[in-house]
């Protein structure tokens, strides 16, 4: 079984192309397929060293799922079907989308939300990211000045996505076996 699983939800594409992006740079063996997480399970993820967790925020500082319109449901359903699984001796990395213009009170709140969700059950994270070239009031997702995560802008920001992603990658490069 490969050791890395990546995991995601998305409601018009944004967050699946981002995932399709980076299992681009994993061979197979390394890296299973991303997958949404409306086809997964808790002992799929459970399976897994290594995990890339992504995802929007929809309906003002929500996580995707049926009662923001994400058809067939995402981490609003998924997030709970995990609340046994032991993330102790796990890396995680997390990725989240956002529209910091529309949303600054709540930008890519939904990254925090899951990143608070499997601290609490002993993950470890990686690949914290600066805000310094973002422009947001409030987010559940900075902490300690800075994101949990890669924060990824495709409404106002996406010129800057492509370098961004590559950077981070380099940042987890590490930790997840990737080739620089
Ligand atoms: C109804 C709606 C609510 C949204 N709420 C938020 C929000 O609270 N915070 C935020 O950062 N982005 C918000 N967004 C922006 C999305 O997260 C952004 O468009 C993202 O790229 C969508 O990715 P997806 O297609 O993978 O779902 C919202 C978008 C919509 C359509």
């Amino acid at each position: 079984m490969p050791r890395i699983g990546l995991f995601f939800a998305s409601s018009t594409g944004n967050t699946r192309r981002i995932a399709k992006m980076i299992k681009k740079r994993f061979d197979d063996e390394t890296m299973a397929e991303a997958l949404n997480v409306n086809k997964a399970s808790p002992g799929l993820v459970a399976g897994y060293s290594h995990l890339i967790l992504g995802t929007s925020t929809l309906g003002g500082g929500q996580l995707p799922g049926l009662s923001t319109d994400c058809m067939g449901g995402g981490w609003e359903e998924f997030l709970p079907q995990l609340k046994n699984v032991d993330f102790s001796g796990k890396t995680v990395a997390l990725y989240g989308l956002g529209d910091q213009s529309k949303y600054p009170d709540e930008f890519v709140d939904a990254m925090g939300i899951i990143y608070e969700f499997v601290v609490a059950r002993g993950a470890k994270i990686v690949g914290v990211w600066p805000a310094d070239d973002y422009d947001f009031i409030s987010s559940k997702a900075f902490v300690d000045d800075q994101f949990v995560g890669l924060a990824l802008d495709q409404e106002n920001q996406k010129i800057l996505t492509d370098a961004r992603l590559e950077a981070w990658l380099k940042l987890i490069a590490p930790e997840f076996g990737l080739p620089l």
